[in-house]
């Protein structure tokens, strides 16, 4: 279930709010400046490759493309067998900000954004369905868990695509991880 939680920079071992309801959750994204959308989900040949991932939805594609200038689109996909999803989940783990939106689309299971903004941290549990856009510039981190299983689309404006610089933060050791105990 898509959950948001909220965490105080200055006590982040509980959240302080956590919420599953979808037009509480919309409205504190959207108070905080990050766009969230649900889509419909379409249905998808298992391991469908990335043409197909992308032509299911082209038109939801176009539409981001068009109004906010997203020029590259690709598929990530990262199962609990992959070879390096260990370093993958360190690597992204990490507070980090970058110079383009990061926008995902969830095309099939689920993973953890966490947005650091000024003293809280926004936690949204993302399924499938949820789009989620954290805008340039902002410091976040994302954890895909210890068995990773997750297909996502994934918007740029730079043809770069992924280029992250690390803060060196060491907020995501405190706040709960995706396989924590504690929410
Ligand atoms: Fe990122």
């Amino acid at each position: 279930m898509t959950t948001l939680s909220i965490y105080q920079v200055s006590k982040p071992h509980r959240a302080i709010l956590q919420t599953s309801d979808i037009a509480s959750i919309l409205k504190l994204l959207t108070d905080a400046g990050v766009p969230f959308e649900q889509w419909p989900i379409r249905p998808l040949p298992q391991n469908a490759d990335a043409a197909a991932v992308l032509s299911a939805y082209q038109s939801e594609i176009d539409r981001l493309k068009a109004a906010h200038g997203y020029t590259t689109v690709d598929v990530a996909r990262v199962t609990p067998e992959h070879p390096e999803r260990v370093a993958l989940r360190q690597k992204f783990i990490e507070e980090h900000t970058h110079p383009d939106d990061e926008v995902r689309f969830f095309v099939e299971g689920s993973g953890a954004f966490y947005i650091h903004l000024g003293d809280q941290v926004v936690r949204l549990l993302c399924q499938a369905g949820d789009l989620i856009s954290v805008p340039a510039g902002t410091k976040h981190w994302f954890d895909m868990g210890p068995a990773p299983h997750f297909t996502a689309i994934r918007l740029f404006v730079s043809p770069e695509g992924w280029v992250g610089h690390f803060t060196g933060n060491l907020l995501p050791g405190l706040v709960p991880k995706l396989d924590s105990a504690h929410a």
